[in-house]
Formats: C-alpha cells, sequence, structure tokens
C-alpha cells in the first residue's frame, strides 16, 4: 500500500524544478544562519517566498477548509538527498549536514503557512524540530523511539490544551514496511448515547513518557467536543482513561470509539521527500510496528508542531518552547 489517499485535495505534488528551486534558497539561508543562537522560524518565514505557488495554494486551502481526511499530502519536497547522514539511533542527534539543514527548513517554512512552530520543554530537550527515529532500548515504548511496538491511536500530547493544532512528518529515508495511519474524527459513528459520555468531561490523560515531567493534578477531559458534523477529538488508546477507574460507562465508550477509529483508518507508506500535514484537533494517527535496522539506512522523519492562532501563540509568551508540564 502506497497511500490510500488521494481524494481532491489531500496530496499535491512538488516538481524537480520547483524543489529545486526552493532548495537553493533554503540552501543559502542555513548557511546564514549557521550556529546562530536566532529563531530559525525568522529565516522559514522568508523560505516561504520561494516554496511553489501550488503547495503554497494547497497548504492555504487546507488550512482554511480542511480536506476529505483532514490531512494533507505533500509529494516530492526534498528530491535531491544524496548527501544526508547516515540515521542517527538517537532522538537528539548533533546538528545535521546540509541536506538535513535545508529539510528542516523547508518543514518550518511549510508549517509557517499553517501557524507558529513551537514544542514543550520536557519533549526532546525543547528542539523545535524533532526526529522520529527508531532508538536501540527504545523499540517498545509508545513514543516516537519506539519501533517493533504498533504506535496506538493518539493525538500528539493530548494531556495539554497547549496541544498543537496541526503538526508535520518530514520524511528523509522511509521503510517500505511502515504504514502511517491516520482517522478523521468526522467518519466516525456512534450511537448518540455513546457519543454523548465522550463528550463530557470524564477522561484522564497523562504525558506520554517521552515527556521529561509529569503534572501533578489534571482536570478531567472530554474526548469528543464542536459540531456533530465535525467533530474535534482528543483521543489516546494508552495513556486515557476514565477519570473515575469504576466507571464502566467511559470505559466503553473509549473503547467503541477505539473500534471505530480502526474502521475509518487510512493508511500510507512515507517516502523519502514527503511531508504528511495532519490536524491534531480531528485526526488521530498510529504507526505499525516495524524491525528497526540500526544500521544508518533506518526510517527517518522530522517532526514540527504549531499552533494555529497567532494571537493564542502570542498569549503564551510567544515562546517556541512552552514550559514542561510540571510548571504549568
Ligand atoms: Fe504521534
Amino acid at each position: 500500500m502506497l497511500s490510500d489517499l488521494g481524494e481532491d485535495g489531500e496530496v499535491v505534488f512538488v516538481s524537480a524544478e520547483a524543489a529545486a528551486r526552493a532548495r537553493s534558497t533554503a540552501e543559502r539561508l542555513a548557511s546564514d544562519l549557521g550556529d546562530t543562537a536566532e529563531d530559525p522560524c525568522g529565516s522559514a518565514a522568508v523560505l516561504v517566498s520561494a516554496l511553489p505557488a501550488e503547495l503554497v495554494r494547497a497548504v492555504h486551502r487546507y488550512g482554511n477548509a480542511g480536506s476529505p481526511h483532514d490531512v494533507l499530502l505533500v509529494r516530492g519536497l526534498l528530491p535531491h538527498m544524496g548527501g544526508l547522514e547516515a540515521t542517527p539511533g538517537t532522538a537528539t542527534p548533533s546538528a545535521l549536514g546540509q541536506d538535513g539543514q535545508v529539510a528542516e527548513l523547508l518543514l518550518l517554512a511549510v508549517l509557517s503557512l499553517l501557524g507558529e512552530p513551537f514544542t514543550f520543554a520536557s519533549l526532546y530537550e525543547g528542539r523545535l524540530i524533532q526526529h522520529v527515529t527508531a532508538v536501540p532500548g527504545r523499540e517498545d515504548t509508545q513514543t516516537s523511539e519506539g519501533s517493533q511496538a504498533t504506535l496506538d491511536w493518539h493525538v500528539e500530547d493530548a494531556f495539554s490544551a497547549d496541544r498543537c493544532d496541526y503538526f508535520g512528518l518530514l520524511c528523509l529515508r522511509g521503510a517500505a514496511d511502515v504504514v502511517t495511519r491516520v482517522a478523521a474524527a468526522r467518519y466516525v459513528r456512534l450511537p448518540a448515547a455513546v457519543g454523548q459520555v465522550l463528550r463530557q468531561p470524564r477522561f484522564a490523560i497523562q504525558p506520554d513518557e517521552a515527556h521529561q515531567a509529569r503534572p501533578a493534578d489534571l482536570p478531567p477531559t472530554s474526548v469528543l467536543s464542536g459540531p456533530a458534523q465535525a467533530p474535534e477529538i482528543c483521543f489516546d488508546g494508552v495513556y486515557q482513561q476514565p477519570a473515575d477507574p469504576g466507571d464502566g460507562e467511559a470505559a466503553a465508550a473509549l473503547q467503541a470509539l477505539a473500534d471505530e477509529i480502526d474502521r475509518v483508518a487510512v493508511g500510507l507508506v512515507l517516502e523519502p521527500g514527503d511531508l504528511l500535514l495532519i490536524d491534531n484537533r480531528r485526526v488521530v494517527h498510529a504507526r505499525t510496528g516495524y524491525q528497526p535496522r540500526y544500521d544508518g539506512t533506518g526510517r527517518w522523519v522530522l517532526r514540527t508542531m504549531v499552533c494555529a492562532s497567532r494571537r493564542e501563540h502570542r498569549r503564551r509568551g510567544g515562546v517556541r518552547v512552552l514550559p514542561a508540564p510540571s510548571q504549568m
């Protein structure tokens, strides 16, 4: 399976010529940026002017009106990656070479069309761009370092009201046997009584173990919210439970939702140069398990998250790195 996507407005192709033009501007900007402490998002904003018009148009349309599965797949963004270094065996590698730096800036540039990039201080050293890659000893974790274990359905950082509105996954190296799965909340069909339970604040969520911090007390939250025809979803198949352990109704509703998510899911195999944009308020995602290689040729994906509201971003202090959960 290459991709179950492809409906109108869901996949956009970047030509080799357009990608080469964007790359040459990205190279210059990355070189100017060097290892300064400057906010790379400023350079990414400049890079937007070198992105192909059809890509900018598609991302704008997606941010404004969504897409059939509320994701957007951009193909062909990185056609020339011959100089890319070996896939790291850590989520926190040292500075990348030119190919990697170009990829990082392009990822930030496209994501900046949807909002302001940010992250949490407790997540992978507070890096704005995170590395999704298999890490030795972490094969069974429910984090971006995992591999052999299926990464269960979730939204990013479900525990936090400040979770991202969108995030992007830019594939540097793919793996043919790894399927990224997405399920749009709008396709979920549940009995009315079950839907009502999921709309009540009867659920508790903890941060996943990638966060190096634990909040003391988080208020119970609902799983579904918003209009019935375009619901928002805050679901985590592993870290979310009924706030009251004896609430069997809430537990059954979570299970019914998980079953329904499986039913409406679509999948795709990320190829090098693919950028998958996901609406983190309307879509849950997952990944199939796979055998890691650990020989430098394994799967390697870059991830960045954005806050879609610049006003909300400013309310949070306009910072790229939000405080760790324990300090919230
Ligand atoms: Fe995720």
